[in-house]
């Protein structure tokens, strides 16, 4: 049997961008697929176009905001189609602005939104994975928090930072007891994140993770990160260019934020190259979306 045939997935954040396509990815492979999202006609469009293809999914309102409200899809998911085994906790979202600029309640916002809905996924779901002995939880972090080179958006790098953290050590708590953990770290990645992406600062540079990574396509790290449950895996990058930055990173730590400064003095920004193929063809599937 397929690792995910029959099983119910939860994706919270699915209705758009990464989560849409780990939704359709995990139906394609045989999971039964509850897509939560605040925004309702996005969770119920992705069901759908699921059901379309022949796969079994419902779509959910849910604001992981609220303690209640991931408590309540939980309970939806397992009314609708059986009790959710794997969890994907992939809401997130980015500020930009210097971090003094940025008020306190805005980062509370964003540590809300890319940690706490998380830690609240967590509340409901530890209890309920622990006492059937098996599950398999997914939180999406980001490049930000493996290594420093986002300077203008600090509330998001600490937020991904910690989620990488709380996923390795909820991987030694759980992985004894039945239950697996991976961290999606995505690198660049074709989407709409930017577009609720609010300013503090105007004019400021978005400098990238390094020009050495291309960037993906939503389905493109969707698959990696099922063929990555597949195999058992605990991080899984997007991109395997960034264990090379990763150990750079570990080796010397002062000498790469160093040469970071550098390099960002001398203009190189770091960002991704953009091959203009994927991009006319994302483009495209935000004229049509098809799964
Ligand atoms: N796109 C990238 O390049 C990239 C890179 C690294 C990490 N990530 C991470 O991947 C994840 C998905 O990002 P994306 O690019 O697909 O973003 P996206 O903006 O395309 O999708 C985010 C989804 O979350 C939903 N959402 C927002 N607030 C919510 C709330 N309060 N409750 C429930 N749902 C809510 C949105 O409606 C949307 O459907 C995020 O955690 C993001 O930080 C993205």
């Amino acid at each position: 049997m397929m690792p995910f045939d029959g099983r119910v997935a939860l994706v919270y954040g699915g209705g758009n961008g990464i989560g849409q396509a780990i939704a359709y990815e995990l139906a394609r492979r045989g999971a039964c697929v509850a897509v939560a999202d605040l925004n309702q006609v996005a969770a119920e469009r992705t069901a759908a176009e699921i059901a379309a293809f022949g796969g079994r999914a419902v779509g959910i309102s849910c604001d992981v905001m609220s303690d209640a409200s991931v408590a309540e899809a939980a309970d939806r998911t397992a009314d609708r189609l059986g009790d959710a085994s794997i969890v994907v906790n992939n809401v997130g979202a980015i500020v930009s602005g210097n971090p003094q600029d940025i008020p306190i309640a805005e980062w509370e916002r964003l540590i809300g939104l890319n940690l706490f809905s998380v830690i609240r996924s967590n509340a409901v779901f530890l209890p309920r994975l622990i006492a059937v002995g098996h599950g398999h939880i997914v939180n999406t972090a980001s490049f930000a928090g493996l290594y420093p080179y986002a300077a203008n958006r600090m509330p998001y790098v600490a937020a991904k930072a910690a989620v990488i953290a709380l996923s390795e050590s909820l991987a030694l708590y759980l992985e004894p007891q039945g239950v697996r953990v991976s961290c999606l770290c995505p690198g660049p990645i074709a989407t709409r994140v930017a577009d609720s992406m609010k300013t503090w600062t105007p004019n400021l540079t978005f400098r990238g993770p390094g020009s050495q990574f291309t960037v993906k396509t939503a389905a493109d790290v969707a698959k990696t990160l099922a063929d990555g449950m597949v195999a058992g895996r605990i991080i899984i990058p997007s991109h395997d260019e960034v264990w090379e930055v990763m150990q750079a990173h570990a080796a010397d730590p002062d000498g790469f934020i160093r040469t970071a400064i550098a390099r960002f003095a001398g203009g190189d920004e770091g960002l991704p190259t953009v091959d203009p193929a994927m991009q006319a063809a994302f483009l495209a599937q935000q004229e049509s979306p098809t799964p």
